[in-house]
């Protein structure tokens, strides 16, 4: 990339610091939001401050990290989707808000007037945007609550007054679909846009994706004890809603109705978002891995598979079970379920620290092969790729296939243990088995000596779901 020193020499001084803000303003927008009003329970400053500490560890002498914020993506018309936070500036950050990049250097740098080895630019608090969606965060706000000691407005990233000869390792990653708001000032696209025209000033430095995505995996791989609370919480909510949902389904309703009743419980608790869509698929659609459209009138003798996770400040649960809608399983439904529990234990049962990855979905699909053989359903284990065509497990945490190495297990790392198998109508067997769909899937936390299943508080074995469907809930009071 081509030198300018004179340009780089004459890069604008960066107005804000937080030293400059007037006290008044610091006052008047508190940093965190009065405690008995709003959530009061998310990851500390401690956290994200030490999250940062380990990427600075990781850097390469003379090196840098960019983190850019998720851009806010266009619904429609004039109306966005609800703005979520990319997960990996969340977990550096925690800043919620979009416009927004984290510079983190190996060395301390100076930037403008502010000498730190940190800086996050963020959106300036204005009056008009205030008007409509409310109050932005003012930088002493942000300083409290991500631990970033220089954090100044976006505006000034403009002419970043930074020399990228100090530090010509660049570990940075674009994300792919911001290119269009690169015009907009302030969006992570203008942001990114600018963070290219001061980098480009200088040659040889090396931008590499590569290595800040492999840092973000070992780093979220394995959580630590604030991240599990929040996970187990997420979790818990989920599982009141599957306990809910259970206890309501009849045939009659639709999918749909069962998605909102399992929701609503943990929206009622202050689950921000769900996880990732929901997918609640009875009959036919139980055969369909990631069936999101949830519109079906459910008949009885439906099995019904239910996949979904509550977010709870950021932290995702995946939780899946399936249950014949009229709460009694025929015989095959009962056999294919049980295949798959089995399946399933097996499963847990390798979720041991050291071993492979892999080795989880391996038990599991050992069990299912020889079962599917033996009831005639395949005739060579090679095909029970045709029954079950997902893997076992993935990491879990601010995504749902979460970051991580996949390398063997470590204690604290989350991740899901879900077999299934699905036997769609016109499937090479006896029509008997058509249309079932089954996936169970737990959440599990990998410990010193194993595992626990954090998911556990959801009825799993035939007569644990058929006793639940038996009790009446309240929705189905509900006309
Ligand atoms: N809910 C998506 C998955 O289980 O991976
Ligand atoms: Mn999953
Ligand atoms: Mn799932």
């Amino acid at each position: 990339m081509c030198l300018n020193r004179i340009a780089l020499a004459c890069l604008c001084m960066l107005a804000f610091s937080p030293g400059t803000l007037p006290a008044q303003e610091n006052e008047v927008r508190r940093v965190i939001a009065d405690s008995s009003l709003y959530d009061n329970d998310f990851l500390p400053a401690s956290f994200h401050q030490s999250r940062r500490a380990l990427l600075r560890e990781a850097l390469p002498d003379s090196g840098m990290a960019v983190v850019f914020s998720a851009p806010v993506r266009v619904r429609s018309n004039d109306v966005n989707y609800v703005y979520h936070q990319d997960p990996g500036f969340y977990y550096y950050t925690g800043h919620r808000q979009p416009g927004a990049v984290l510079l983190v250097f190996k060395e301390p740098q100076v930037i403008g007037d502010t000498r730190s080895d940190e800086f996050l630019f963020v959106r300036r608090p204005n009056a008009l945007s205030e008007t409509w969606t409310g109050r932005i965060p003012s930088s002493g706000d942000v300083v409290a609550y991500s631990g970033v000691p220089a954090v100044l407005y976006n505006g000034e990233f403009k002419g970043l007054a930074h020399d990228f000869s100090r530090t010509p390792y660049v570990w940075v990653s674009f994300p792919a679909d911001v290119n269009e708001q690169e015009a907009l000032k302030g969006t992570a696209g203008w942001l990114a846009a600018r963070f290219r025209d001061a980098a480009a000033t200088v040659p040889d430095v090396t931008f590499d994706q590569r290595s800040l995505r492999r840092a973000n995996a070992l780093f979220r791989e394995v959580k630590t004890d604030s991240e599990i609370g929040l996970l187990r919480k997420a979790i818990m909510l989920t599982c009141r809603g599957f306990m809910e949902a259970l206890r309501a389904s009849e045939p009659g309703m639709h999918e749909y109705e069962l998605e909102n009743i399992n929701e609503y419980m943990w929206r009622k608790e202050g689950a921000e978002h769900t996880g990732f869509p929901s997918i609640v698929g009875g009959g036919h659609n139980s055969c369909v891995l990631h069936y999101e459209t949830n519109r079906k009138k459910l008949l009885s003798g439906d099995m019904v598979v239910m996949d979904m996770g509550a977010e709870y400040h950021g932290y995702t649960a995946d939780i899946t079970r399936s249950f014949p809608v009229n709460g009694r399983f025929t015989r095959e439904q009962a056999v294919i379920y049980n295949l798959v529990l089995a399946a399933q234990e097996a499963g847990l049962a390798a979720c041991v620290p050291g071993n492979g990855f892999n080795e989880p979905h391996r038990a599991a699909l050992k069990v299912i092969a020889a079962g599917l053989m033996e009831l005639g359903i395949i005739d060579e284990s090679s095909e029970a790729r045709n029954y079950f065509m997902h893997g076992t497990s993935h990491y879990l945490g601010l995504d749902v296939h979460d970051a991580g190495t996949y390398g063997p297990l470590k204690p604290g790392s989350v991740i899901t243990v879900e077999p299934g198998i699905y036997i769609r109508e016109e499937a090479a067997c006896d029509r008997r088995w058509w249309n079932i769909g089954v996936r169970i899937e737990d959440d599990v936390l990998i410990t010193a000596s194993g595992h626990e299943v954090l998911s556990g508080c959801v009825p799993k074995t035939i007569p644990e779901i058929e006793a639940i469907m038996q009790e009446r809930s309240l929705f189905n009071d509900m006309q």
